[in-house]
Protein backbone atom coordinates (compact mmCIF):
# COMPACT_ATOMS: atom_id res chain seq x y z
CA UNK A 1 0.00 0.00 0.00
CA UNK A 2 1.19 3.85 -0.59
CA UNK A 3 2.67 5.65 2.32
CA UNK A 4 0.98 8.66 0.93
CA UNK A 5 -2.63 9.33 0.76
CA UNK A 6 -4.47 9.12 -2.57
CA UNK A 7 -4.07 12.51 -4.76
CA UNK A 8 -7.53 14.54 -3.82
CA UNK A 9 -8.98 16.56 -6.66
CA UNK A 10 -8.89 20.43 -5.72
CA UNK A 11 -12.33 21.09 -4.62
CA UNK A 12 -13.69 23.59 -6.98
CA UNK A 13 -15.90 25.91 -5.22
CA UNK A 14 -18.24 27.86 -7.10
CA UNK A 15 -19.52 30.73 -5.03
CA UNK A 16 -23.43 31.30 -5.39
CA UNK A 17 -24.18 34.25 -8.41
CA UNK A 18 -20.95 33.16 -9.87
CA UNK A 19 -20.87 34.78 -13.20
CA UNK A 20 -17.97 33.67 -15.62
CA UNK A 21 -15.84 36.47 -16.57
CA UNK A 22 -15.84 38.11 -13.73
CA UNK A 23 -13.03 36.33 -11.83
CA UNK A 24 -11.35 35.46 -14.77
CA UNK A 25 -10.94 38.60 -16.43
CA UNK A 26 -8.80 40.04 -13.94
CA UNK A 27 -6.69 37.32 -13.96
CA UNK A 28 -6.34 37.73 -17.83
CA UNK A 29 -5.38 41.14 -17.49
CA UNK A 30 -2.68 41.07 -15.04
CA UNK A 31 -1.07 38.46 -17.43
CA UNK A 32 -1.31 40.65 -19.44
CA UNK A 33 0.38 43.16 -18.13
CA UNK A 34 2.67 41.11 -16.95
CA UNK A 35 3.54 40.11 -20.10
CA UNK A 36 3.56 43.41 -21.51
CA UNK A 37 5.53 44.64 -18.04
CA UNK A 38 8.33 41.83 -18.98
CA UNK A 39 8.59 42.82 -22.84
CA UNK A 40 8.85 46.50 -21.76
CA UNK A 41 12.13 45.32 -19.35
CA UNK A 42 13.73 43.44 -22.42
CA UNK A 43 13.38 46.28 -24.50
CA UNK A 44 14.75 48.51 -21.75
CA UNK A 45 17.69 46.20 -20.69
CA UNK A 46 20.77 47.57 -22.47
CA UNK A 47 24.09 47.31 -21.77
CA UNK A 48 24.47 51.11 -20.66
CA UNK A 49 25.26 50.26 -16.88
CA UNK A 50 24.88 52.78 -14.53
CA UNK A 51 25.97 56.00 -14.53
CA UNK A 52 27.81 58.04 -12.37
CA UNK A 53 24.92 61.32 -12.76
CA UNK A 54 22.20 58.88 -11.20
CA UNK A 55 22.21 58.08 -7.37
CA UNK A 56 23.94 55.32 -6.17
CA UNK A 57 23.08 52.33 -4.16
CA UNK A 58 24.89 52.35 -0.48
CA UNK A 59 22.45 49.94 1.39
CA UNK A 60 19.45 50.04 3.39
CA UNK A 61 18.06 52.06 5.76
CA UNK A 62 16.00 51.57 8.84
CA UNK A 63 12.85 51.69 7.74
CA UNK A 64 13.74 48.92 5.10
CA UNK A 65 14.10 51.26 2.34
CA UNK A 66 17.08 51.25 -0.20
CA UNK A 67 19.88 54.27 0.58
CA UNK A 68 20.57 55.95 -2.66
CA UNK A 69 22.13 59.40 -2.94
CA UNK A 70 23.24 60.81 -6.25
CA UNK A 71 27.15 62.04 -5.35
CA UNK A 72 27.35 64.45 -8.45
CA UNK A 73 28.41 68.08 -7.56
CA UNK A 74 28.81 66.23 -3.95
CA UNK A 75 31.40 64.99 -1.98
CA UNK A 76 31.25 62.64 0.68
CA UNK A 77 33.22 62.07 4.26
CA UNK A 78 33.50 58.68 5.61
CA UNK A 79 34.22 58.34 8.91
CA UNK A 80 34.53 55.88 12.29
CA UNK A 81 36.53 53.35 14.71
CA UNK A 82 38.86 50.49 12.71
CA UNK A 83 36.90 48.11 11.44
CA UNK A 84 33.69 49.49 11.29
CA UNK A 85 32.98 49.11 7.66
CA UNK A 86 34.37 52.27 5.87
CA UNK A 87 36.04 50.28 3.25
CA UNK A 88 33.28 48.22 2.50
CA UNK A 89 31.01 50.95 2.46
CA UNK A 90 33.58 52.55 -0.19
CA UNK A 91 33.20 49.84 -2.29
CA UNK A 92 29.73 50.31 -3.32
CA UNK A 93 30.50 53.34 -4.33
CA UNK A 94 33.79 52.57 -6.58
CA UNK A 95 31.91 49.74 -8.02
CA UNK A 96 29.35 51.84 -9.25
CA UNK A 97 31.80 54.81 -10.09
CA UNK A 98 33.90 51.96 -11.90
CA UNK A 99 30.78 50.64 -13.89
CA UNK A 100 29.87 54.11 -14.58
CA UNK A 101 31.80 54.22 -18.29
CA UNK A 102 30.74 57.98 -18.06
CA UNK A 103 33.47 59.14 -15.14
CA UNK A 104 37.02 58.66 -14.43
CA UNK A 105 38.01 57.26 -11.26
CA UNK A 106 41.37 58.67 -9.10
CA UNK A 107 41.82 56.10 -6.30
CA UNK A 108 44.70 56.78 -3.30
CA UNK A 109 44.42 53.93 -0.63
CA UNK A 110 47.54 53.92 1.88
CA UNK A 111 46.69 50.49 2.81
CA UNK A 112 47.00 49.21 -1.23
CA UNK A 113 44.66 45.93 -0.76
CA UNK A 114 41.29 47.45 -0.26
CA UNK A 115 40.99 49.96 -3.59
CA UNK A 116 43.83 47.96 -4.98
CA UNK A 117 40.86 45.18 -6.42
CA UNK A 118 39.53 48.14 -8.27
CA UNK A 119 43.24 48.98 -9.66
CA UNK A 120 42.52 48.01 -13.27
CA UNK A 121 39.85 50.76 -13.27
CA UNK A 122 40.85 53.03 -12.27
CA UNK A 123 43.03 56.26 -14.11
CA UNK A 124 45.49 56.45 -11.44
CA UNK A 125 46.36 54.67 -8.54
CA UNK A 126 48.05 55.58 -5.59
CA UNK A 127 49.44 53.79 -3.20
CA UNK A 128 51.42 54.25 -0.34
CA UNK A 129 53.68 57.12 -1.48
CA UNK A 130 53.26 60.87 -0.17
CA UNK A 131 55.03 61.97 -3.22
CA UNK A 132 53.00 60.05 -5.44
CA UNK A 133 49.78 61.23 -3.50
CA UNK A 134 50.62 64.75 -4.10
CA UNK A 135 51.45 64.33 -7.80
CA UNK A 136 48.21 63.31 -7.65
CA UNK A 137 46.53 65.77 -6.46
CA UNK A 138 48.41 68.12 -8.03
CA UNK A 139 47.42 67.22 -11.01
CA UNK A 140 43.50 66.71 -10.46
CA UNK A 141 43.83 70.57 -9.02
CA UNK A 142 45.28 71.79 -13.04
CA UNK A 143 42.62 69.50 -14.38
CA UNK A 144 40.11 71.26 -12.37
CA UNK A 145 40.97 75.04 -12.94
CA UNK A 146 41.46 74.16 -16.52
CA UNK A 147 37.77 72.76 -16.47
CA UNK A 148 36.62 75.80 -14.85
CA UNK A 149 38.46 78.24 -17.04
CA UNK A 150 36.29 76.70 -20.14
CA UNK A 151 33.19 77.48 -17.70
CA UNK A 152 34.35 80.63 -17.32
CA UNK A 153 34.44 81.32 -21.22
CA UNK A 154 31.50 79.56 -21.46
CA UNK A 155 29.72 81.52 -18.96
CA UNK A 156 28.40 78.91 -18.05
CA UNK A 157 28.74 77.56 -13.50
CA UNK A 158 28.99 73.60 -13.98
CA UNK A 159 29.55 70.66 -15.94
CA UNK A 160 26.74 68.76 -17.61
CA UNK A 161 25.96 65.39 -18.90
CA UNK A 162 25.74 67.02 -22.47
CA UNK A 163 29.83 68.77 -22.38
CA UNK A 164 30.52 64.93 -22.70
CA UNK A 165 33.35 66.23 -20.15
CA UNK A 166 33.50 62.76 -17.64
CA UNK A 167 33.39 63.29 -13.98
CA UNK A 168 36.38 62.28 -12.06
CA UNK A 169 35.68 60.41 -8.77
CA UNK A 170 38.54 60.43 -6.37
CA UNK A 171 38.10 58.24 -3.64
CA UNK A 172 40.89 58.19 -0.81
CA UNK A 173 41.13 55.36 2.02
CA UNK A 174 42.58 56.61 4.77
CA UNK A 175 42.92 59.94 4.54
CA UNK A 176 44.80 60.35 7.98
CA UNK A 177 47.64 57.89 6.23
CA UNK A 178 48.55 60.72 4.22
CA UNK A 179 47.76 63.47 6.15
CA UNK A 180 49.06 62.78 9.44
CA UNK A 181 51.53 59.36 9.04
CA UNK A 182 54.05 59.74 6.31
CA UNK A 183 55.73 62.32 5.03
CA UNK A 184 57.18 64.83 7.11
CA UNK A 185 54.87 67.72 8.06
CA UNK A 186 55.20 69.91 5.38
CA UNK A 187 54.92 67.47 2.58
CA UNK A 188 51.38 66.32 4.90
CA UNK A 189 50.54 70.20 5.05
CA UNK A 190 50.69 70.10 1.12
CA UNK A 191 48.46 66.90 1.09
CA UNK A 192 45.54 68.35 3.76
CA UNK A 193 46.02 71.71 1.63
CA UNK A 194 45.65 70.35 -2.39
CA UNK A 195 42.34 67.71 -0.57
CA UNK A 196 40.68 70.93 0.69
CA UNK A 197 41.06 72.94 -2.23
CA UNK A 198 39.29 70.02 -4.21
CA UNK A 199 36.78 69.34 -1.68
CA UNK A 200 35.63 73.55 -1.54
CA UNK A 201 36.35 73.97 -5.04
CA UNK A 202 35.70 70.20 -7.60
CA UNK A 203 32.05 69.96 -7.45
CA UNK A 204 30.94 72.48 -10.13
CA UNK A 205 34.16 70.66 -12.39
CA UNK A 206 32.33 67.22 -12.10
CA UNK A 207 35.14 66.39 -9.31
CA UNK A 208 33.72 64.07 -6.24
CA UNK A 209 35.80 63.49 -3.66
CA UNK A 210 34.84 60.87 -1.38
CA UNK A 211 37.33 60.31 1.84
CA UNK A 212 37.08 57.30 4.78
CA UNK A 213 39.23 58.29 7.82
CA UNK A 214 39.13 55.73 11.06
CA UNK A 215 40.11 59.15 13.03
CA UNK A 216 37.24 60.69 13.57
CA UNK A 217 39.38 63.21 15.55
CA UNK A 218 39.86 67.29 15.12
CA UNK A 219 42.88 67.07 13.77
CA UNK A 220 41.96 64.98 10.76
CA UNK A 221 38.76 66.28 10.20
CA UNK A 222 38.65 69.99 11.13
CA UNK A 223 35.61 71.24 11.21
CA UNK A 224 36.13 73.30 8.47
CA UNK A 225 37.03 70.77 6.29
CA UNK A 226 34.15 68.54 7.35
CA UNK A 227 31.40 71.03 6.97
CA UNK A 228 32.72 70.70 2.81
CA UNK A 229 31.40 67.65 2.60
CA UNK A 230 27.71 67.33 1.87
CA UNK A 231 27.53 63.98 2.47
CA UNK A 232 28.71 62.58 6.06
CA UNK A 233 28.81 58.99 6.97
CA UNK A 234 29.53 57.98 10.60
CA UNK A 235 30.37 54.29 11.10
CA UNK A 236 30.29 53.48 14.67
CA UNK A 237 32.87 55.77 16.38
CA UNK A 238 34.12 55.49 20.48
CA UNK A 239 32.55 58.45 21.79
CA UNK A 240 29.38 60.78 21.53
CA UNK A 241 32.37 63.39 20.37
CA UNK A 242 33.65 61.72 17.78
CA UNK A 243 30.71 60.78 16.11
CA UNK A 244 29.76 64.83 16.35
CA UNK A 245 33.07 65.56 14.47
CA UNK A 246 31.72 63.43 11.58
CA UNK A 247 27.99 64.67 11.76
CA UNK A 248 28.28 68.14 12.75
CA UNK A 249 27.84 69.16 16.21
CA UNK A 250 24.99 68.63 18.14
CA UNK A 251 23.98 65.56 16.38
CA UNK A 252 24.73 62.96 19.04
CA UNK A 253 23.00 65.30 21.59
CA UNK A 254 19.75 64.39 19.66
CA UNK A 255 19.76 61.30 19.74
CA UNK A 256 21.84 60.77 15.89
CA UNK A 257 24.76 59.23 17.69
CA UNK A 258 27.92 56.31 15.80
CA UNK A 259 28.73 55.89 19.30
CA UNK A 260 25.23 53.76 19.67
CA UNK A 261 26.24 51.56 17.00
CA UNK A 262 26.72 48.05 18.94
CA UNK A 263 30.25 46.89 18.21
CA UNK A 264 29.94 43.91 16.69
CA UNK A 265 26.95 44.98 14.01
CA UNK A 266 29.60 45.78 11.18
CA UNK A 267 28.70 48.56 7.97
CA UNK A 268 26.13 49.97 10.01
CA UNK A 269 26.45 54.05 10.07
CA UNK A 270 24.54 57.23 10.23
CA UNK A 271 24.55 58.76 6.95
CA UNK A 272 24.15 62.96 6.78
CA UNK A 273 22.78 64.27 3.20
CA UNK A 274 22.97 68.28 3.38
CA UNK A 275 20.21 69.73 5.55
CA UNK A 276 18.79 66.44 6.82
CA UNK A 277 19.02 64.48 9.67
CA UNK A 278 21.11 61.42 10.20
CA UNK A 279 19.50 57.86 8.31
CA UNK A 280 20.77 54.97 10.14
CA UNK A 281 21.66 52.56 7.53
CA UNK A 282 23.31 49.23 7.12
CA UNK A 283 26.30 49.32 4.20
CA UNK A 284 25.87 46.68 1.09
CA UNK A 285 28.35 44.22 1.34
CA UNK A 286 30.12 43.11 -1.53
CA UNK A 287 31.73 39.80 -1.07
CA UNK A 288 35.84 39.56 -2.13
CA UNK A 289 34.29 37.09 -5.03
CA UNK A 290 32.17 39.89 -5.78
CA UNK A 291 34.23 42.60 -5.89
CA UNK A 292 36.71 40.49 -8.04
CA UNK A 293 34.04 39.58 -10.29
CA UNK A 294 32.65 43.49 -10.51
CA UNK A 295 35.89 44.97 -11.25
CA UNK A 296 37.08 42.53 -13.75
CA UNK A 297 33.41 43.15 -15.73
CA UNK A 298 33.94 46.97 -15.04
CA UNK A 299 37.85 46.92 -16.31
CA UNK A 300 36.30 45.34 -19.87
CA UNK A 301 33.81 47.78 -19.95
CA UNK A 302 35.64 50.45 -19.37
CA UNK A 303 38.10 48.92 -22.17
CA UNK A 304 35.88 48.69 -24.86
CA UNK A 305 34.89 51.76 -24.07
CA UNK A 306 38.00 53.08 -24.84
CA UNK A 307 38.50 54.66 -21.13
CA UNK A 308 40.88 51.87 -19.77
CA UNK A 309 44.24 52.53 -18.09
CA UNK A 310 44.48 49.67 -15.97
CA UNK A 311 48.01 50.65 -15.09
CA UNK A 312 50.00 48.70 -12.84
CA UNK A 313 51.08 49.79 -9.04
CA UNK A 314 54.45 51.38 -9.95
CA UNK A 315 53.31 53.33 -12.49
CA UNK A 316 51.87 56.69 -11.23
CA UNK A 317 51.61 58.18 -14.50
CA UNK A 318 48.83 58.60 -16.47
CA UNK A 319 46.25 61.98 -16.41
CA UNK A 320 42.76 62.70 -17.73
CA UNK A 321 41.86 62.57 -20.91
N1 LIG B 1 28.03 46.30 5.60
C1 LIG B 1 28.63 45.21 6.07
N2 LIG B 1 27.98 44.02 6.04
C2 LIG B 1 28.59 42.91 6.49
N3 LIG B 1 29.84 42.87 6.99
C3 LIG B 1 30.53 44.01 7.03
C4 LIG B 1 29.96 45.23 6.56
N4 LIG B 1 30.87 46.20 6.72
C5 LIG B 1 31.95 45.62 7.25
N5 LIG B 1 31.75 44.31 7.45
C6 LIG B 1 32.71 43.35 8.00
O1 LIG B 1 33.66 44.05 8.79
C7 LIG B 1 34.97 43.91 8.24
C8 LIG B 1 35.72 45.23 8.35
O2 LIG B 1 35.11 46.17 7.49
P1 LIG B 1 35.99 47.29 6.76
O3 LIG B 1 37.24 46.72 6.23
O4 LIG B 1 35.10 47.98 5.79
O5 LIG B 1 36.32 48.23 8.00
P2 LIG B 1 37.05 49.63 7.97
O6 LIG B 1 36.17 50.57 8.69
O7 LIG B 1 37.45 50.00 6.59
O8 LIG B 1 38.34 49.30 8.84
P3 LIG B 1 39.78 50.00 8.79
O9 LIG B 1 39.62 51.33 9.44
O10 LIG B 1 40.63 49.09 9.58
O11 LIG B 1 40.19 50.11 7.36
C9 LIG B 1 34.77 43.46 6.79
O12 LIG B 1 35.83 42.69 6.34
C10 LIG B 1 33.49 42.66 6.89
O13 LIG B 1 33.77 41.35 7.30
MG1 LIG C 1 39.26 50.32 5.69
Amino acid sequence: MSEHPPTQPLPLAIPDGYAPGRLVRPLLVLRRWANEYRAHRRERRTDDGPSIWESIHLGIAEDGRPARVPLIYRNMLLAGEPGAGKSVGLNNIVAHAALATDCRLWLFDGKIVELGLWRSCADRFVANSLDDAIGALLDLQSEMDQRYAVLDDERRRKISPADGVAPIVVVLDELAYFSATVGTKREQEAFSVLVRDLVARGRAAGIIVVAATQRPSSDIIPTSLRDLFGYRWAFRCTTDASSDIVLGHGWASRGHSAASVAPETKGIGFLLAEGGVPRRIKAAHLSDEQVYALADHAAMRRLAAGIAHGQDLDDTRGGVA
